[in-house]
């Protein structure tokens, strides 16, 4: 490996992401130790400092009209590394698309954009199952072939990150639920997640719909999700990543 690779810094985050979640892997659900939060803000630290020239990607102005362009991907994905503790890469997103509404079952988060401006809305995912209240909440009702698919939330915060920014962070519990929208052109963000997904492992990737206005600015707010198929306007291509190599 080039004597540059190992000493850039997204092999010093990559190395810090081994670290900080090398527990996860082993009990994703377990409760965050002083370790774990010291070594997380290290992580969160590096992240603040990484740009796009660092991953020697070049920042997108405008999207192109071409008929090619419209048929190609509105998100594609750039993948650095994953072991059984994370996994690390790119989001590109075109301008005026989104991630929907999706979730992270079980894992952590760390969200840095690169260039351009994205919307994070976080919700947190409530267990309590829906009751006859329900109903009398949403309108329109829930036909009855959705009540099976009917999920209470909190929706946290909406807010806005550009490349000062530092990380957007996710827990098991907290703000595990979001929904990423470009903001005034194309954008690129850096995501880690630990673990990885994993649908043999219970990590699959829910997508939800929300059922009720959304009041802005938020105060923490009680939302009734349905859980939906993957939106058809939502697909991720993949694009090869240009910077420095990784190694775990
Ligand atoms: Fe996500």
């Amino acid at each position: 490996m080039p004597r540059d690779d190992m000493t850039s810094l997204i092999q010093k985050i990559a190395r810090q992401a081994r670290i900080t979640f090398k527990s996860c892997a082993a009990s994703p659900l377990g409760e965050a130790s002083t370790e774990f939060l010291e070594n997380q803000g290290k992580l969160g630290s590096l992240l603040s400092e990484i740009t796009a020239a660092d991953l020697k990607i070049a920042p997108r102005k405008v999207d192109g009209s071409s008929v090619s362009v419209a048929h190609s991907p509105p998100v594609t994905y750039m993948h650095i590394c994953e072991n059984d503790a994370f996994s690390m890469g790119v989001f590109l997103l075109k301008s005026g698309s989104s991630i929907p509404l999706h979730d992270h079952p079980g894992m952590n988060g760390m969200l840095k954009v690169l260039y351009g401006k994205v919307r994070i809305s976080c919700f947190d995912k409530l267990e309590q199952p829906p009751d006859a209240a329900t109903e009398a909440q949403l309108n329109p009702p829930p036909l009855p072939y959705q009540n099976q698919a009917l999920r209470r939330s909190i929706l946290r915060s909406i807010g806005e990150y550009s490349e000062g920014s530092g990380p957007c962070v996710l827990t098991p519990h907290k703000d595990n639920l979001h929904q990423i929208d470009a903001v005034d052109g194309p954008t690129a963000f850096l995501d880690i997640l630990a673990p990885p997904y994993d649908p043999d492992d219970g990590r699959d990737c829910h997508y939800y719909k929300v059922l009720q206005p959304v009041s802005l600015p938020p105060e923490p707010q009680e939302i009734w999700l349905l859980e939906i198929p993957q939106p058809a306007e939502f697909w991720c291509g993949g694009e090869a990543y240009p910077g420095p190599k990784v190694t775990l």
